[in-house]
Protein backbone atom coordinates (compact mmCIF):
# COMPACT_ATOMS: atom_id res chain seq x y z
CA UNK A 1 0.00 0.00 0.00
CA UNK A 2 1.70 3.24 -0.51
CA UNK A 3 1.24 6.04 1.43
CA UNK A 4 -1.03 9.19 0.56
CA UNK A 5 0.77 12.28 1.71
CA UNK A 6 -1.46 15.40 0.85
CA UNK A 7 -0.18 18.76 1.95
CA UNK A 8 -2.20 20.87 4.52
CA UNK A 9 -2.54 24.60 4.28
CA UNK A 10 -5.09 26.85 5.79
CA UNK A 11 -6.02 30.36 6.49
CA UNK A 12 -6.03 31.45 10.27
CA UNK A 13 -7.82 33.91 11.51
CA UNK A 14 -10.87 35.14 13.30
CA UNK A 15 -13.71 34.71 12.75
CA UNK A 16 -12.83 32.94 8.95
CA UNK A 17 -16.21 31.20 7.93
CA UNK A 18 -16.71 33.39 5.01
CA UNK A 19 -12.89 33.73 3.68
CA UNK A 20 -12.60 32.90 0.50
CA UNK A 21 -9.05 32.12 0.22
CA UNK A 22 -9.81 28.18 0.47
CA UNK A 23 -11.92 28.33 -3.10
CA UNK A 24 -9.19 30.06 -4.23
CA UNK A 25 -6.15 27.48 -3.22
CA UNK A 26 -8.07 24.70 -3.61
CA UNK A 27 -8.86 26.16 -7.50
CA UNK A 28 -5.54 26.32 -7.50
CA UNK A 29 -4.28 22.94 -6.30
CA UNK A 30 -7.07 21.16 -8.24
CA UNK A 31 -6.20 23.06 -11.58
CA UNK A 32 -2.56 21.79 -11.51
CA UNK A 33 -3.12 18.36 -10.77
CA UNK A 34 -1.40 19.27 -6.75
CA UNK A 35 -2.49 16.55 -3.82
CA UNK A 36 -3.28 19.67 -1.69
CA UNK A 37 -5.88 20.90 0.77
CA UNK A 38 -6.64 24.21 2.14
CA UNK A 39 -8.30 24.00 4.84
CA UNK A 40 -10.28 27.85 7.29
CA UNK A 41 -9.12 27.41 10.81
CA UNK A 42 -10.96 30.18 13.26
CA UNK A 43 -8.05 30.25 16.07
CA UNK A 44 -8.58 32.02 18.90
CA UNK A 45 -5.08 30.43 20.68
CA UNK A 46 -2.79 31.79 18.25
CA UNK A 47 0.28 30.36 19.95
CA UNK A 48 -1.10 26.98 20.35
CA UNK A 49 -2.16 27.27 16.67
CA UNK A 50 1.47 27.86 15.57
CA UNK A 51 2.66 25.29 17.69
CA UNK A 52 0.12 22.71 16.03
CA UNK A 53 1.47 23.78 12.63
CA UNK A 54 5.21 23.01 13.99
CA UNK A 55 3.92 19.97 14.76
CA UNK A 56 1.58 18.71 12.18
CA UNK A 57 3.56 19.48 9.31
CA UNK A 58 1.11 22.42 8.44
CA UNK A 59 2.60 23.57 4.63
CA UNK A 60 1.98 27.08 4.82
CA UNK A 61 -0.80 29.30 6.09
CA UNK A 62 -2.10 32.50 4.95
CA UNK A 63 -2.79 34.94 8.03
CA UNK A 64 -5.70 37.12 8.06
CA UNK A 65 -7.65 39.79 11.26
CA UNK A 66 -6.95 39.63 14.02
CA UNK A 67 -3.54 37.93 13.86
CA UNK A 68 -1.25 39.07 11.49
CA UNK A 69 0.58 41.49 13.80
CA UNK A 70 1.00 39.07 16.38
CA UNK A 71 2.02 35.98 14.51
CA UNK A 72 5.44 37.41 13.95
CA UNK A 73 6.06 36.15 17.74
CA UNK A 74 6.12 32.46 17.20
CA UNK A 75 7.81 32.82 13.58
CA UNK A 76 11.58 31.89 12.97
CA UNK A 77 11.92 34.50 10.25
CA UNK A 78 10.43 37.59 8.54
CA UNK A 79 11.04 38.98 5.85
CA UNK A 80 11.96 42.74 5.24
CA UNK A 81 8.62 43.35 2.85
CA UNK A 82 6.41 42.53 6.27
CA UNK A 83 9.33 43.66 8.51
CA UNK A 84 8.18 47.33 6.81
CA UNK A 85 4.55 46.85 7.02
CA UNK A 86 4.59 45.57 10.64
CA UNK A 87 2.11 42.47 9.58
CA UNK A 88 2.80 38.90 8.15
CA UNK A 89 0.17 37.60 5.71
CA UNK A 90 1.58 34.57 4.45
CA UNK A 91 3.73 31.97 6.47
CA UNK A 92 5.89 29.24 4.92
CA UNK A 93 7.03 26.15 6.56
CA UNK A 94 10.58 24.86 5.38
CA UNK A 95 11.15 21.74 7.12
CA UNK A 96 9.70 22.72 10.19
CA UNK A 97 11.26 26.55 10.22
CA UNK A 98 8.50 29.12 9.98
CA UNK A 99 8.61 31.80 7.66
CA UNK A 100 6.80 35.23 7.36
CA UNK A 101 6.08 37.12 4.23
CA UNK A 102 3.56 39.91 3.04
CA UNK A 103 2.02 39.43 -0.15
CA UNK A 104 -0.61 42.12 0.02
CA UNK A 105 1.38 44.78 -0.86
CA UNK A 106 3.22 43.18 -4.39
CA UNK A 107 -0.47 41.45 -4.68
CA UNK A 108 -2.08 44.83 -4.77
CA UNK A 109 0.52 46.65 -7.27
CA UNK A 110 0.73 43.55 -9.32
CA UNK A 111 -3.50 44.10 -9.52
CA UNK A 112 -2.72 48.05 -10.33
CA UNK A 113 0.16 47.76 -12.50
CA UNK A 114 -2.64 45.91 -15.07
CA UNK A 115 -3.61 49.35 -15.86
CA UNK A 116 -1.15 51.83 -14.82
CA UNK A 117 2.81 51.73 -13.54
CA UNK A 118 2.73 53.95 -10.31
CA UNK A 119 6.34 55.04 -11.17
CA UNK A 120 6.03 58.88 -10.85
CA UNK A 121 1.77 59.27 -10.20
CA UNK A 122 0.39 60.81 -7.54
CA UNK A 123 -1.44 58.40 -5.22
CA UNK A 124 -4.18 59.05 -3.10
CA UNK A 125 -4.82 56.50 -0.57
CA UNK A 126 -8.07 56.38 1.65
CA UNK A 127 -7.89 54.62 5.44
CA UNK A 128 -4.92 54.31 7.51
CA UNK A 129 -5.53 50.68 8.68
CA UNK A 130 -3.79 47.09 7.56
CA UNK A 131 -4.31 47.49 4.24
CA UNK A 132 -3.37 51.07 3.76
CA UNK A 133 -0.02 50.67 5.36
CA UNK A 134 0.78 48.03 2.77
CA UNK A 135 -0.77 49.57 -0.37
CA UNK A 136 1.51 52.83 1.11
CA UNK A 137 4.63 50.53 1.43
CA UNK A 138 3.88 49.34 -2.53
CA UNK A 139 3.51 52.33 -3.86
CA UNK A 140 6.25 54.23 -2.35
CA UNK A 141 8.64 51.17 -3.00
CA UNK A 142 7.10 51.77 -6.82
CA UNK A 143 8.17 55.17 -6.71
CA UNK A 144 5.43 56.73 -6.73
CA UNK A 145 4.59 60.35 -4.43
CA UNK A 146 1.83 59.30 -2.14
CA UNK A 147 -1.19 61.05 0.28
CA UNK A 148 -2.57 59.18 2.48
CA UNK A 149 -6.56 60.62 4.21
CA UNK A 150 -8.12 59.31 6.50
CA UNK A 151 -11.52 59.72 8.29
CA UNK A 152 -9.06 60.15 12.12
CA UNK A 153 -5.83 62.85 11.04
CA UNK A 154 -4.13 61.40 13.61
CA UNK A 155 -4.28 57.93 12.43
CA UNK A 156 -3.59 59.11 9.31
CA UNK A 157 -0.71 61.79 9.97
CA UNK A 158 1.07 58.32 11.77
CA UNK A 159 0.88 56.93 8.98
CA UNK A 160 2.14 58.65 6.51
CA UNK A 161 5.05 60.20 8.81
CA UNK A 162 5.87 56.16 9.25
CA UNK A 163 6.48 55.73 5.55
CA UNK A 164 7.36 59.55 4.74
CA UNK A 165 4.52 60.66 3.02
CA UNK A 166 2.02 63.27 2.61
CA UNK A 167 -1.04 63.54 4.52
CA UNK A 168 -4.15 65.63 4.17
CA UNK A 169 -7.55 66.39 5.34
CA UNK A 170 -10.90 65.14 3.74
CA UNK A 171 -11.91 68.61 3.69
CA UNK A 172 -9.33 69.52 0.93
CA UNK A 173 -10.11 66.11 -1.03
CA UNK A 174 -12.56 68.13 -3.75
CA UNK A 175 -9.90 69.87 -5.15
CA UNK A 176 -7.25 67.58 -4.67
CA UNK A 177 -5.48 65.77 -8.38
CA UNK A 178 -4.27 62.55 -8.28
CA UNK A 179 -3.57 59.84 -10.70
CA UNK A 180 -3.87 56.97 -8.79
CA UNK A 181 -6.98 56.68 -6.30
CA UNK A 182 -7.01 54.01 -3.46
CA UNK A 183 -9.81 53.02 -1.13
CA UNK A 184 -8.72 51.20 1.95
CA UNK A 185 -12.23 51.71 3.88
CA UNK A 186 -14.85 49.44 4.24
CA UNK A 187 -17.09 52.50 3.00
CA UNK A 188 -19.27 51.09 0.05
CA UNK A 189 -19.30 47.70 1.73
CA UNK A 190 -22.61 45.59 1.83
CA UNK A 191 -25.41 46.81 2.48
CA UNK A 192 -24.52 50.45 2.52
CA UNK A 193 -23.64 49.98 -0.88
CA UNK A 194 -24.39 53.63 -2.05
CA UNK A 195 -21.86 55.07 0.32
CA UNK A 196 -18.62 56.96 -1.56
CA UNK A 197 -15.16 57.48 -0.01
CA UNK A 198 -14.68 60.45 -1.64
CA UNK A 199 -16.30 63.34 -2.99
CA UNK A 200 -17.44 62.51 -6.96
CA UNK A 201 -15.28 65.62 -8.10
CA UNK A 202 -12.15 63.91 -7.39
CA UNK A 203 -12.94 61.60 -9.98
CA UNK A 204 -11.32 61.99 -13.20
CA UNK A 205 -10.99 61.17 -16.56
CA UNK A 206 -8.02 58.74 -17.38
CA UNK A 207 -6.80 58.49 -13.43
CA UNK A 208 -7.28 54.48 -12.26
CA UNK A 209 -9.13 54.00 -9.26
CA UNK A 210 -9.05 50.75 -6.74
CA UNK A 211 -11.30 49.35 -4.43
CA UNK A 212 -10.28 46.76 -1.98
CA UNK A 213 -14.13 45.99 -1.23
CA UNK A 214 -15.65 43.76 -3.11
CA UNK A 215 -18.86 42.95 -1.72
CA UNK A 216 -20.57 43.82 -3.94
CA UNK A 217 -17.34 43.57 -6.56
CA UNK A 218 -18.70 46.50 -8.57
CA UNK A 219 -18.96 49.60 -5.74
CA UNK A 220 -20.45 52.92 -5.88
CA UNK A 221 -16.40 54.09 -6.16
CA UNK A 222 -15.96 52.38 -8.98
CA UNK A 223 -19.08 52.66 -10.63
CA UNK A 224 -19.36 56.33 -10.47
CA UNK A 225 -14.85 56.25 -11.77
CA UNK A 226 -16.07 54.39 -14.49
CA UNK A 227 -19.37 56.67 -15.43
CA UNK A 228 -16.14 59.70 -15.01
CA UNK A 229 -14.08 58.01 -17.86
CA UNK A 230 -11.31 56.20 -15.46
CA UNK A 231 -10.06 53.12 -15.20
CA UNK A 232 -10.90 50.80 -12.25
CA UNK A 233 -9.46 47.93 -10.69
CA UNK A 234 -12.04 46.09 -8.29
CA UNK A 235 -11.54 44.64 -4.76
CA UNK A 236 -10.84 41.13 -6.22
CA UNK A 237 -7.53 42.65 -7.55
CA UNK A 238 -5.74 42.55 -4.57
CA UNK A 239 -7.39 39.56 -2.61
CA UNK A 240 -6.56 37.50 -5.93
CA UNK A 241 -2.87 38.89 -6.37
CA UNK A 242 -2.35 38.47 -2.63
CA UNK A 243 -3.26 35.03 -3.05
CA UNK A 244 -1.31 34.07 -6.48
CA UNK A 245 2.03 35.28 -4.76
CA UNK A 246 1.06 32.92 -1.47
CA UNK A 247 0.35 30.00 -4.05
CA UNK A 248 3.98 30.79 -5.23
CA UNK A 249 5.96 30.72 -2.47
CA UNK A 250 4.20 27.56 -1.36
CA UNK A 251 4.00 25.41 -3.99
CA UNK A 252 7.37 26.99 -6.22
CA UNK A 253 4.98 27.01 -9.08
CA UNK A 254 3.42 29.60 -10.55
CA UNK A 255 -0.87 30.60 -9.46
CA UNK A 256 -3.07 29.89 -12.25
CA UNK A 257 -4.79 33.57 -11.65
CA UNK A 258 -7.76 33.24 -14.17
CA UNK A 259 -8.60 30.02 -12.49
CA UNK A 260 -8.86 31.58 -8.97
CA UNK A 261 -9.79 34.76 -9.77
CA UNK A 262 -13.01 32.49 -11.81
CA UNK A 263 -13.81 30.32 -8.59
CA UNK A 264 -13.58 33.53 -6.41
CA UNK A 265 -16.25 35.47 -8.99
CA UNK A 266 -18.24 32.32 -8.61
CA UNK A 267 -18.86 32.02 -5.00
CA UNK A 268 -19.60 36.34 -4.90
CA UNK A 269 -21.81 36.41 -7.63
CA UNK A 270 -23.75 33.57 -6.24
CA UNK A 271 -23.62 35.45 -2.60
CA UNK A 272 -24.93 39.23 -4.80
CA UNK A 273 -27.84 37.23 -6.01
CA UNK A 274 -28.82 36.11 -2.20
CA UNK A 275 -28.28 39.90 -0.97
CA UNK A 276 -30.42 41.32 -4.08
P1 LIG B 1 -7.87 47.06 7.68
O1 LIG B 1 -6.82 46.53 8.61
O2 LIG B 1 -8.64 45.98 6.97
O3 LIG B 1 -7.37 48.10 6.75
P2 LIG B 1 -8.89 48.74 9.82
O4 LIG B 1 -7.57 48.66 10.50
O5 LIG B 1 -10.11 48.51 10.63
O6 LIG B 1 -9.00 47.70 8.61
O7 LIG B 1 -8.96 50.13 9.08
C1 LIG B 1 -10.11 50.59 8.50
C2 LIG B 1 -9.87 52.02 7.96
O8 LIG B 1 -11.08 52.43 7.36
C3 LIG B 1 -9.53 53.02 9.04
O9 LIG B 1 -8.60 53.93 8.52
C4 LIG B 1 -10.87 53.71 9.31
O10 LIG B 1 -10.78 55.06 9.68
P3 LIG B 1 -10.55 55.53 11.22
O11 LIG B 1 -9.09 55.37 11.47
O12 LIG B 1 -11.00 56.93 11.25
O13 LIG B 1 -11.40 54.60 12.06
C5 LIG B 1 -11.50 53.65 7.95
N1 LIG B 1 -12.97 53.67 8.05
C6 LIG B 1 -13.77 52.72 8.58
N2 LIG B 1 -15.07 53.09 8.48
C7 LIG B 1 -15.08 54.30 7.87
C8 LIG B 1 -16.11 55.21 7.50
N3 LIG B 1 -17.41 54.94 7.70
N4 LIG B 1 -15.75 56.35 6.87
C9 LIG B 1 -14.45 56.65 6.66
N5 LIG B 1 -13.43 55.84 7.00
C10 LIG B 1 -13.74 54.67 7.60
Amino acid sequence: MTLVKPRLFGVIGNPVAHSLSPVMHNAAFRALGIDAFFGAFAVADLKTAMAGMRALGIKGFSVTIPHKIEVMDYLDEVDETACRIGAVNTVVNRNGRLYGSNTDAPGALNALREKIDPGGCRALVVGAGGAARALVYGLVQAGAEVVVCNRSREKGRRLASDFGVEEVGRDSLDRFKCDILINTTPVGMFPSTGRMPVPESLLRPGMVVMDIVYNPLRTCLLNVAAARRAETVDGLGMFIGQGALQFELWTGVRAPVAIMRRAVLEVLENKEKENA
